[in-house]
């Protein structure tokens, strides 16, 4: 049975020009710095971030957690939002790997305030911890941008207070999209950036962590104490330039078909849109009665998948898989089973 998934776009399928890429890639031992494709990839993707390096790593994660590990020392505190995918979905890694604290900030539709930023910064002071960084996260997985003007507010006083930002940009190409601006302008905001290829991308697995030559190659040593110095990884790579070169310019489409669904859910009654947080490929909404375990199964009954709530809400997210007669398909069979 053909499912139409809508619970992520980490399900996305490689292409048929990626799968082609990968069968034909020239590859060697990317430990020794030997693979062709890799450096490729590598290099197409920290120009088009506007920095000097970039390095493959396995996942989002491991490119987050790495960032952490290289920018920071044990016992640093790091300053980020109390709903970012650092903190709600990392499994506490950085607690584990680099041994920070993380000082969470409440944020307004991803986006955290410059005051309370300055608030936690910390002051020299036997008692307290070292600032060791700063992480922000662009697109949000709420579903909300944040603009560049704000970034560059945040990335202003981190500089002030000589301390590091990271931006987590898993999708940094749906913000760029959303909000209208090069991929450069936001990145220009961070010291490093690190952008996944394997969600509306479609590449199958990997990721990039972006920044000077110098943090790139400290980065290099820890992926390599992380476990995650890879050999004839161009095979992946390969896929990566497909997705850096064909597949960004689809995520418009992506954005368009997100918000066509949230149209037609806002139709019908008993459910909630929450489009104050419709910028980018998701669609988030909220039932205004507690739905049982049926509703998941009845939907894969019709080949549809989709995720459980989580605080109360349902999300549906779009990707390239994912055409308007899916989405017609899904808002008949909710329209059903209400
Ligand atoms: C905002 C954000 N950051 C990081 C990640 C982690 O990526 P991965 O699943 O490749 O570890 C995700 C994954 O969904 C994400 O949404």
């Amino acid at each position: 049975m053909r499912y139409y998934d809508f619970r992520s776009d980490t399900v996305t399928q490689p292409t048929d020009h990626m799968r082609a890429m990968m069968a034909k890639a020239i590859v060697g031992d990317d430990v020794y710095e030997d693979d062709p494709t890799v450096k490729q990839l590598e290099s197409q993707s920290a120009k088009l971030l506007g920095k000097e390096a970039a390095l493959f790593v396995p996942s989002g994660t491991f490119g987050n957690q790495l960032a952490i590990l290289t920018h920071t020392k044990r016992g640093d505190e790091v300053i980020l939002g109390q709903d970012c995918h650092i903190v709600m979905h990392e499994v506490g890694a950085a607690a584990v790997i680099s041994g920070v604290q993380l000082r969470q900030v409440q944020t307004n539709n991803g986006s955290m305030s410059v005051l309370e930023i300055e608030k936690m910064i910390r002051e020299s002071d036997i008692h307290y911890p070292d600032t060791g960084l700063i992480c922000v996260e662009n697109a949000h997985s709420c579903g909300a941008v944040v603009s560049v003007k704000h970034m560059h507010k945040i990335y202003e006083l981190a500089q002030k207070h000589g301390v590091p930002v990271h931006l987590d940009g898993a999708r940094i190409f749906n913000a760029a999209k959303a909000l209208d601006v090069a991929p450069t302008e936001i990145a220009a905001c961070a010291d490093s950036i690190m952008f996944c290829l394997s969600k509306g991308l479609c590449a199958p697995v990997g990721s990039m962590l972006v920044g000077s030559k110098d943090f790139i190659s400290k980065a290099r040593k820890m992926r390599k104490l992380m476990g995650g110095g890879l050999r004839q990884v161009g095979f992946l790579a390969a896929a990566g330039i497909v997705a850096l070169e064909d597949m960004i310019e689809h995520l418009p489409v992506d954005h368009e078909h997100a918000k066509y669904l949230a149209e037609k859910l806002s139709e019908i009654d008993k459910i909630e849109v929450l489009d104050h947080r419709l910028d980018i490929n998701m669609v988030f909404v909220k039932f205004s009665r507690e739905l049982d375990d049926r509703f998941i199964s009845e939907l894969h009954e019709k080949g549809i998948k989709i995720n459980g709530p989580e605080n109360g809400e349902y999300r549906f997210v779009t990707h390239y898989w994912i055409d308007k007669e899916a989405i017609d398909l899904l808002v008949k069979a909710i329209k059903n089973y209400i």
